[in-house]
């Protein structure tokens, strides 16, 4: 894409270089060359830039040809594409532009190198979901440096993926497991209900939900167990572990989109990777160690027994195992907390809803004794109100992790290639007045009475409906989505059966929000409570 301005330029510089001495010549031909590839370099860029969706797109229908409609979308900067949306609040922004482009259904995008897609409509969002062409994850550094490749959220679509979710399904959260750990979730919640109890003023929840969620997964992955009132080395260990964790993990990766900068590691992701890796190891090497060496008779039924137990081609090395437990513990920890703060936040500024969730457990569990697990199915209500927050407030507004496609495709009717990356705003789905009536209404109502504007009182939140699946849906939808409804069902009653919850007398309910790798509250809530059932 040479210019009528570039071939003065090379022109003069020709020109210039036959009136030098020789070594002049020499130093301007690198120089003219270097200028010549720059502009090459240059004008390529532009043409790749002025494609919609930006630079990856273009290079990749530049080269191809293209022969079908282009999926819209902004083009972002030359070669950075849109790394602009994905910072800070990406669901946000990616809302915003999908509006400006209008581009709900579909709306392309470039990071760096990477070809996106995002839908902002649910038909769409299940053809992407539901199809075996995304079945795959996209490469994430952070992720294969956390040795996360090797387990279930990461693993490359294939054989090795498929052992490990037929794994999970069938021993990790089929129901007899998860039935098997009540006790625990009983005994963690009245340690929570007694540690609240004993609180005078406000109360920063955060920590609390935090160190229970993460007793819960030692508990059942492990099968160790601690007091929620003191503190040990062992979980202070895992749980900064846990944080750093987040932290690399949840971090826009600049190298992940453009491969050039890779050996830099500018952002010293790499670097935290390859720090952390060991200590994740010993940690819980160690704990596999200590349950090999009990005799089969000690057994309890904790995930590392679980594992240890498989025999055939579902036998894990334990370098595997270390993978599995890590990410089990990795992933149940933080989304079960931050939905609950969610819940908590919204129970304290709607007095009203919480009145009607008090009213139906006097009624179905009454004052004289603690709420039990088998209550929840009965509790209509307590359960719409748990939709209608994962609602408003899905942990993964982008569902977490993205999908890659792994061969050619078509979405909605436009060609999509091989490579190419795609997610689903749920955060924008749900908050679609075309989907949702008075979507930014919060009323639990709508999911239990369809008169009026609900849905039915069945709607399933597990990825059968689009227009509400906060754990994905398809192949790679969430594998504990039962187990975290069951621990977040089962918390919530008990905290609000035990308490009723007010607003903090210095701290108004903020429901700014901060995308990490979950969506948590910007400002963590602060509340008092008073105690409900005759303390
Ligand atoms: C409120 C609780 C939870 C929410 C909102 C949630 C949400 C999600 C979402 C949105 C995905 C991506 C699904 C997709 O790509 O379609 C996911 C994947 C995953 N989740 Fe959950 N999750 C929760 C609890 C848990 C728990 C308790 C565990 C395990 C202890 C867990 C383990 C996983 C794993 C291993 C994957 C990766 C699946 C794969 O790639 O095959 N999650 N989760």
């Amino acid at each position: 894409m040479e210019t009528h301005l570039d071939s003065f330029w090379i022109f003069a510089l020709l020109f210039k270089c036959n009136s030098l001495p020789s070594h002049h010549n020499t130093v301007s031909l690198f120089l003219f060359l270097f200028l010549f590839l720059c502009m090459t370099w240059l004008a390529l860029a532009l043409c790749f830039w002025a494609y919609p969706g930006g630079p990856a797109w273009g290079n990749y229908w530049l080269k191809k040809g293209c022969k079908s409609k282009l999926v819209p979308g902004p083009r972002g900067f030359p070669v950075l594409g849109s790394m602009n949306l994905m910072a800070n609040l990406a669901h946000h922004k990616l809302a915003t532009a999908a509006n400006l482009f209008n581009a709900k259904r579909l709306m392309a995008f470039s990071m760096g190198e990477t070809r996106f897609l995002i839908t902002c409509n649910p038909v769409v969002a299940k053809e992407i979901l539901n199809s075996s062409v995304f079945a795959d994850r996209p490469v994430k550094e952070s992720a294969y440096g956390l040795m996360f490749n090797r387990a279930i959220g990461f693993a490359p679509y294939g054989v090795y993926w498929r052992t490990l979710r037929r794994i999970a399904a069938t021993h990790l959260f089929c129901p007899k497991q998860i039935s098997s750990t009540e006790a625990q979730r009983k005994d963690i919640g009245s340690q929570m209900v007694s540690l609240i109890a004993c609180h005078r003023g406000d109360i920063r929840v955060r920590d609390i939900l935090k160190k229970a969620s993460l007793n819960n997964m030692m508990c059942s992955v492990f099968g160790r167990r601690y007091e929620l009132g003191s503190s040990n080395t062992e979980t202070e260990r895992l749980r900064e572990l846990v944080e750093e964790g987040y932290e690399l993990l949840g971090k826009l990766n600049w190298s992940d989109h453009l491969p050039w900068l890779a050996s830099l590691d500018l952002q010293k992701i790499r670097f935290r990777c390859s720090q952390m890796v060991p200590k994740v190891n010993r940690f819980v090497n160690q704990i596999i160690q200590e349950h090999k060496a009990r005799s089969n008779g000690q057994r309890r039924q904790d995930f590392v027994d679980v594992l240890l137990s498989l025999q055939g081609p579902e036998k894990l090395s334990d370098q595997d195992m270390v993978a599995v437990l890590w990410e089990m513990i990795f992933r149940g920890t933080d989304t079960v907390s931050v939905l609950i703060e969610w819940i908590l936040a919204r129970m304290v500024l709607h007095s009203d809803i919480q009145a009607k969730v008090h009213h139906e457990l006097d009624h179905i569990v009454g004052r004289s004794r603690p709420l039990m697990e088998s209550d929840i199915q009965s509790m209509v209500y307590l359960q719409a109100v748990v939709k209608e927050v994962l609602r408003l407030h899905p942990p993964g507004p982008l569902l977490s992790w993205a999908r890659l496609a792994i061969t050619d495709t078509t979405v909605d009717g436009y060609e999509v290639p091989e490579g190419t990356v795609a997610m689903v705003n749920m955060w924008a789905i749900t908050r679609d007045p075309e989907v949702w009536m008075d979507p930014l209404k919060f009323w639990p109502e709508r999911f239990v009475c369809k008169d009026g504007g609900g849905v039915d009182m069945e709607f399933s939140v597990l990825g059968s409906d689009l227009r509400l699946a906060p754990f994905g849906s398809g192949r790679r939808t969430c594998p504990g989505k039962a187990l975290g409804l069951a621990t977040v069902s089962f918390w919530v009653g008990s905290l609000l059966h035990e308490f009723e919850w007010v607003k903090s007398s210095n701290r108004a309910v903020d429901l700014s929000e901060v995308l990490r790798l979950s969506c948590e509250m910007a400002n963590p809530l602060s509340v008092k409570v008073r105690p409900r059932r005759g303390c």
